[in-house]
């Protein structure tokens, strides 16, 4: 690992908080790419209490402008369906693979995605949200191999993330979703699910803990 990346990975080890890390994204953006300048950077938005976490591909142009997560029409139509469903977008945390735009919203890169890499990571960690929403096969791929997001879609995942135990569910992209009215439906009726997938998740979590104390009290 070169000079930089051990000190990011020693820095990233201090940050405790998510002004913190965008500040560390922001001291670091001359060794990012994508980036000339630290408004070309789009940061996560969100609660760090939040317990969904959503995660889409890269800022377009509207994102850049705004310097922030999904403002544009996909936006539009993620944080539309999220009201519809109840989920207010300021109790949740919305993110990206890369937090900058690649040029003419080309798909990001291998290289791009391992830069940004740490630092997504790093917000997963502060946030430890109860689900992980992926939008799109990037994000999806970032915890699941091998899937078609045709098939996996609006189904739920359990896994193993370092050595943390996740959901996450993947769902189509909400640009997809733009492209065309079958992918719409699948879109919204997917969306409509996830009251019922935290019901679970909680119900699950309580369990758990519920065992952890019975087994402290019995042994
Ligand atoms: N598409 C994304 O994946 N992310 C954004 O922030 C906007 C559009």
């Amino acid at each position: 690992m070169s000079k930089t990346g051990l000190s990011v990975k020693t820095s990233l080890m201090k940050v405790d908080n998510l002004l913190d890390l965008q500040n560390l994204l922001e001291e670091q953006f001359a060794h990012l790419p994508l980036v000339t300048q630290t408004t070309d950077l789009v940061h996560g938005e969100g609660s760090q209490e939040a317990e969904i976490m959503l995660i889409g591909e890269a800022p377009g142009y509207h994102e850049v402008l705004q310097r922030r997560p999904f403002v544009g029409r996909s936006g539009q139509l993620l944080r539309q369906t999220l009201e519809n469903n109840g989920l207010p977008v300021k109790d949740l945390f919305i993110s990206n693979i890369i937090k900058a735009r690649p040029p003419d919203n080309r798909d990001p890169s291998p290289q791009e995605i391992l830069a940004f890499k740490p630092f997504l990571d790093k917000e997963i960690n502060l946030i430890q949200p109860k689900l992980i929403i992926t939008l799109g096969r990037f994000s999806m791929a970032k915890f699941l191999e091998d899937v078609k997001i045709s098939q996996t879609h609006g189904r739920l995942h359990r896994l193993k993330w370092q050595n943390q135990d996740l959901f996450v569910l993947p769902m189509y992209h909400p640009a997809a979703a733009l492209r065309s009215t079958q992918l719409k439906q699948s879109f919204i009726e997917d969306f409509k699910k996830i009251d019922k997938i935290m019901q679970w998740i909680e119900s699950q979590q309580e369990t758990l803990s519920f065992k952890k104390q019975l087994r402290e009290e019995l042994f």
